[in-house]
C-alpha cells in the first residue's frame, strides 16, 4: 500500500519508473522461485516448448556477419570468470554469443548457458539506409517485419550450440524486469544492444542489478558517443573503475 502511494505520488511529480529503482512491478504470474544462475531452470521458465524443436535450420545457410564478435576479450573473460550464466543483450545473428559458447566448450564448462536477449528487430542505426546490406538488408524484412531471428536460430543450429544458447526475444528493459522478478543473477553480462545514450544508461542500470557479486559487465563500441557518455556517467556515479580489454569496456562488481 505504502509503495503504491509513493509510486503514484512520484509519478505526479514527474519521476519516471526507471528512476524509481527498488519499486518493482508486481506480477504474480511469474512466480517466486529464485532461479539464480541455473541456466537449465531458466530455459524451462522462459520456454514451455524448446525453441529449436522442429526448426528446419538446413533451409537457411550459415551467415554470421556481426560486429566485434570475434574479439579475444570473450575468451579471456570466460577463462577468468568461468561463468555459470552469461547474459547477452544484443545478439543479432549470434556472432558474439557463439564465440562465447565456443569458449565455454573449450573450458569444459558443460553446465554453463548463455541467455540471448534481443528483439531481433534491429537497432536505430539499422533502419536508416536502405542500401546498407549488413544493417537494413540483414533485417530480412518479410511483409515489413524482420526475419533476422531465424538467421540467428539457424546459425546456432549449424554450430550445434543449441544446448548452450537460450533465446529470449524481448526488449532489454522487459527482459530485465522478468529476470529481476525471477531472481536471476549472471556472472558475466555482455551489453551490445542499443547504442543510444538513454538506452545504454537503462541497460547498464538494469543489468548491473542482475550481475552476481564478483561478476563482470562489459560491452562493445565505447567509441560511440552514446555508449561512452552512459558508461562514463555510470562509472562515476557508482565510483567504479572502468577497464578496457581489447575492444571492449568493462566494469567489475565487488565480491
Ligand atoms: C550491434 S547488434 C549486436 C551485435 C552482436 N552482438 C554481434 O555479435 O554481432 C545490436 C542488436 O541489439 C538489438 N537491440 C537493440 N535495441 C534493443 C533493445 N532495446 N532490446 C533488445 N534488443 C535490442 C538489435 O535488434 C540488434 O540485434
Amino acid at each position: 500500500m505504502l509503495q503504491d502511494f509513493l509510486k503514484q505520488t512520484a509519478y505526479r511529480f514527474g519521476f519516471s519508473l526507471r528512476r524509481m529503482r527498488g519499486v518493482k512491478t508486481r506480477s504474480g504470474a511469474l512466480g517466486s522461485a529464485s532461479l539464480g544462475n541455473d541456466g537449465e531452470a531458466l530455459l524451462h521458465a522462459i520456454h514451455a516448448v524448446d525453441p529449436y524443436a522442429g526448426f528446419a535450420y538446413q533451409t537457411i545457410p550459415f551467415e554470421a556477419q556481426g560486429w566485434g564478435s570475434q574479439s579475444p576479450a570473450f575468451g579471456t573473460l570466460v577463462a577468468r570468470i568461468r561463468p555459470h550464466l552469461i547474459i547477452e543483450v544484443g545478439t543479432w545473428k549470434g556472432g558474439s554469443a557463439m564465440e562465447m559458447a565456443t569458449h565455454l566448450e573449450r573450458h569444459a564448462l558443460t553446465a554453463s548457458r548463455i541467455l540471448c536477449i534481443d528483439t531481433w528487430l534491429g537497432a536505430l542505426e539499422m533502419w536508416g539506409d536502405h542500401t546498407e546490406a549488413d544493417r537494413y538488408g540483414s533485417l530480412a524484412l518479410k511483409h515489413g517485419y524482420p526475419q533476422l531471428y531465424y538467421q540467428f536460430l539457424a546459425n546456432v543450429c549449424h554450430q550445434g550450440l543449441q544446448p548452450r544458447i537460450i533465446p529470449f526475444p524481448l526488449p532489454s528493459v522487459t527482459a530485465a524486469q522478468w529476470l529481476s522478478l525471477r531472481g536471476v543473477r549472471a556472472e558475466l553480462i555482455y551489453l551490445d544492444g542499443s547504442h543510444e545514450e538513454e538506452d545504454v544508461d537503462a541497460d547498464l542500470t538494469d543489468y548491473w542489478d542482475l550481475l552476481a557479486p564478483g561478476g563482470v559487465i562489459f560491452g562493445d563500441d565505447y567509441a560511440w558517443t552514446g555508449v561512452r557518455m552512459a558508461v562514463d556517467r555510470f562509472t562515476a556515479e557508482h565510483r567504479l573503475h572502468l577497464e578496457h580489454l581489447e575492444d571492449k569496456w568493462l566494469l567489475a562488481k565487488a565480491d
